[in-house]
């Protein structure tokens, strides 16, 4: 598990193992848009603004995923334990 800090709403939220991202924000409230819930359309691309994404998606290239500047919140995850997202 591990924890998103919302830059902009605030709050932080645990997201545990059975969890995604975009779970927890939509059990917070937080509007956040998603589609496929798999990780391949790119409609919940969601800014990072710390910490370092666990990507699970097959829509960021291998760049992109590698900057770690964004992430899919319907799948991916997080290999620290804060991140910091820009919502
Ligand atoms: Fe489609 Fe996340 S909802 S990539």
């Amino acid at each position: 598990s591990f924890i998103i800090r919302l830059a902009r709403t605030g709050g932080e939220h645990l997201v545990g193992a059975d969890q995604t991202i975009a779970g927890v924000l939509r059990d917070a409230g937080v509007a956040i848009e998603t589609s496929c819930e798999q990780g391949v359309c790119g409609t919940c691309l969601t800014g990072v603004l710390s910490g370092v994404p666990d990507h699970r998606d097959v829509f960021l290239t291998d760049e992109e995923q590698a900057a770690g500047d964004k992430i899919m919140c319907c799948v991916s995850r997080a290999k620290t334990a804060v991140l910091e997202l820009d919502i």
